[in-house]
C-alpha cells in the first residue's frame, strides 16, 4: 500500500495562529489525515515551527525579547492551541533543532556540490543607524509593478510579485524609517533557471491539481525564473556551511520546507526506527501531500520541488491542495480591540468543533470566503438544531421511554432501510469528495444525512407511536440511533470531539472508515448531555 506523508505548511513561532491560518491549511489538512487514517491507510501528518527569518528577527525586536525566548514563547502556543483544536500530528517539530540545522546544511552542501548554487556580490541596501543589512522585511518601498507603497523587500502583497530590495522606488529602513545606502555583500544563489524545463514538464503532468495552484505556477514561470538569494546577512538562523560565508545563515525558505524532511526524521527517531523516514520521503510510491495557503504556492510548487530535483532520490510532491484566503469580517469586528479571532482565545471560551464546523463549511477552497461571528453563531446554531437536536432528541427518547434500552431493528420496514442506505451512499460520496480535497462538500453532505434522520424522526412521529405501538417505536428509535452511531465515524474527521461523545455515549467499539453503513447498535444509553450550546448574537463580544 502506497504511503501518504501530508505536511501542513510550518507556522511561523512569531505570533499566535488565527483563524485564518485554520481555514488555509491545518484543518483540511487534519479531515485529510483523519479521514485516511479511518480508512486504514499509512499516513503521516507531519509540521512543526518555522523559528527562522525576518520574520522572527523582526517580531522578536518588536517585543523586545531575544528571537529563541519569541520562538520558545510561541512553539508553546501554537502546539498548545493545535491540541485543544484538534489538530492532531505525528510530529510537530521545530526548524531550531540540531537536527534540522544538520539536514538543512546537508541540502545545502548537496545542491552546492552539484553546481546549482554559486556565489555573487553585488550591492545590497544597508541601514547605518540599525547597523544592518535590510533584507526582506526589513525594508520596504515602493513596488515596481503595482505602485503599493508599502511593499516589502521579498514580495508585494499587494500584487503578490516576488521582489528584491534593489527593485523598490523610494526605500526605507522599517525599524528606523531611515533611508539606506548600498554597500557590498556576497550571497549564495540557488540556480533555479536550471531547473525550468523540468519542472514545467512536471506540472503540465499535474492534471489534477485546482487550476488555481496549477495555473499559477506555470504563469509564473513563463514570466521567467531568476536565480533566488538563498543566504541572508543575520544572525538567526542555519549558518551556511562554508568557511567563506562567516556571518550568513541560510534564508528562511530555503530551509523551512527542508522542515517537513527533519521533522519526519525526528518522528522515526523518537520511535527508535532511524531509517523509517526513508519509506515515506525516498520511496516513489508516496503519495506527498502540501497543504498550504495560496501565499505559499511559489514555494511549495516551484523552488522546493526544484531543491528536491536538485538534490535528487526525493519524492516530489503529489498534491499541493492551497487554499485561498479566508477574509476575517473586513472591519465587522477589530483585531485592535482583541476580539478573539485568536484561536487560543476562541478556544478558551468555546468548544472546538462549531468552529471547525463553520470554517469546514465556509472554506476558501475556490475563491476567498469571509468570517463574521454571525455567521458562526449562525453556523453552531445549525450544528446545534441539526445534529445535536436528532442525537438529543432520540437518546432523550430512548432515556426516557425505553429505559435506556435500544437496539438496531431486526424487521425493517421500507423507510428504515432508505434512510439507512442513505448512510452507505453518503460514506461513498464524502470519501470521494475528501479523496477531491473538496472538503466543504463532504460535510455537507453529512449535514443532508443528517437533516434526513430528523425528518424521518418527525415523519414517523414516535412520541404518537408509543401510545399505539411500543414495538414500533422501539424499531423507530433503533432505527434513529443505528444512524447516530454510523454518524459518529463519518463525522469524526470534520468533528473529532463530537465524534467522540457520541461513540461514550453508545458505548461503541473502534471502528473504521468501511464500518459506516454497517455498525449496530444494542447497548443502554445513560445520562443524555446536549451536543452543542445555541448562541445569541449577544453572546459574542
Ligand atoms: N512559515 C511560512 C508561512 O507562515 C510557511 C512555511 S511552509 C514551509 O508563510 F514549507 F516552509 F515549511
Ligand atoms: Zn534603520
Amino acid at each position: 500500500m502506497a504511503r501518504i506523508l501530508v505536511t501542513s505548511a510550518l507556522p511561523y513561532a512569531n505570533g499566535r495562529l488565527h483563524f485564518g491560518h485554520l481555514a488555509g491549511a491545518y484543518l483540511p489538512a487534519d479531515i485529510y489525515t483523519r479521514f485516511k487514517k479511518l480508512q486504514g491507510e499509512d499516513v503521516i501528518h507531519i509540521c512543526g515551527t518555522d523559528e527562522h527569518g525576518a520574520p522572527i528577527t523582526f517580531a522578536a525586536k518588536k517585543e523586545g525579547v531575544s528571537p529563541k525566548q519569541l520562538v520558545d514563547k510561541y512553539y508553546r502556543i501554537i502546539y498548545d492551541s493545535f491540541e485543544r483544536f484538534g489538530i492532531k500530528f505525528d510530529n510537530f517539530s521545530r526548524t531550531s533543532l540540531p537536527l534540522h540545522h544538520r539536514v538543512s546544511r546537508e541540502f545545502f552542501l548537496n545542491l552546492y556540490q552539484k553546481g546549482y548554487i554559486f556565489d555573487k556580490e553585488t550591492d545590497q541596501y544597508y541601514c547605518e543607524t540599525d547597523r544592518l543589512f535590510l533584507p526582506d522585511r526589513y525594508i520596504e518601498g515602493t513596488c515596481p509593478y503595482c505602485g503599493y507603497e508599502a511593499a516589502r523587500g521579498d514580495q508585494c502583497e499587494e500584487c503578490g510579485r516576488w521582489l528584491e530590495p534593489a527593485m523598490l522606488l523610494n526605500p526605507h529602513c522599517t525599524l528606523c524609517g531611515g533611508t539606506p545606502v548600498k554597500r557590498k555583500t556576497k550571497h549564495w544563489y540557488f540556480d533555479l533557471p536550471k531547473f525550468e524545463d523540468k519542472l514545467v514538464e512536471w506540472l503540465q503532468s499535474k492534471e489534477d491539481w485546482k487550476p488555481n495552484v496549477r495555473e499559477f505556477a506555470l504563469g509564473w514561470i513563463r514570466e521567467g525564473l531568476v536565480p533566488r538569494p538563498i543566504t541572508r546577512d543575520l544572525d538567526w538562523g542555519v549558518t551556511v556551511p562554508l568557511d567563506e560565508a562567516k556571518g550568513k545563515v541560510l534564508y528562511v525558505w530555503f530551509d523551512a520546507p527542508i522542515g517537513y524532511v527533519s521533522s519526519t526524521m525526528e518522528w522515526a527517531l523518537k520511535q527508535g526506527k532511524h531509517e523509517l523516514w526513508k519509506d515515506y520521503w525516498l520511496d516513489p510510491q508516496t503519495k506527498l501531500i502540501h497543504f498550504i495557503g495560496k501565499d505559499n504556492i511559489v514555494f511549495h510548487a516551484i523552488i522546493w520541488p526544484a531543491i528536491l530535483m536538485g538534490h535528487g532520490g526525493f519524492v516530489l510532491p503529489d498534491n499541493i491542495p492551497a487554499n485561498e484566503y479566508l477574509l476575517l469580517g473586513k472591519g465587522k469586528f477589530s483585531t485592535s480591540r482583541g476580539t478573539a479571532l485568536w484561536l487560543d482565545e476562541y478556544l478558551d471560551k468555546y468548544p472546538a468543533d462549531p468552529l471547525r464546523y463553520t470554517l469546514a463549511i465556509n472554506l476558501p477552497e475556490t475563491g476567498d470566503t469571509e468570517f463574521t461571528w454571525k455567521l458562526f453563531i449562525e453556523r453552531n446554531n445549525e450544528l446545534a438544531d441539526v445534529l445535536g437536536n436528532f442525537v438529543h432528541r432520540t437518546l432523550m427518547f430512548v432515556h426516557r421511554y425505553m429505559g435506556g434500552k435500544v437496539s438496531t431493528p431486526v424487521d425493517m420496514t421500507g423507510e428504515d432501510l432508505t434512510l439507512l442506505r442513505k448512510v452507505e451512499a453518503t460514506r461513498d460520496e464524502v470519501a470521494n469528495a475528501i479523496d477531491r480535497f473538496q472538503f466543504k462538500k463532504g460535510i455537507k453532505l453529512i449535514m443532508e444525512l443528517v437533516r434526513e434522520g430528523n425528518r424521518y424522526f418527525d415523519y414517523q412521529k414516535p412520541w404518537v407511536l408509543r401510545k399505539e405501538d411500543m414495538g414500533r417505536a422501539r424499531a423507530v428509535m433503533g432505527v434513529c440511533t443505528t444512524l447516530i452511531a454510523n454518524l459518529s465515524v463519518l463525522v469524526a474527521p470534520y468533528l473529532p470531539f463530537t465524534g467522540e461523545r457520541i461513540k461514550n455515549m453508545l458505548n461503541l467499539p473502534e471502528y473504521r472508515w468501511d464500518d459506516i453503513g454497517r455498525i449496530k447498535v444494542d447497548t443502554s444509553v445513560g445520562e443524555v448531555q446536549p451536543l452543542f450550546q445555541k448562541l445569541k448574537p449577544e453572546d459574542i463580544p
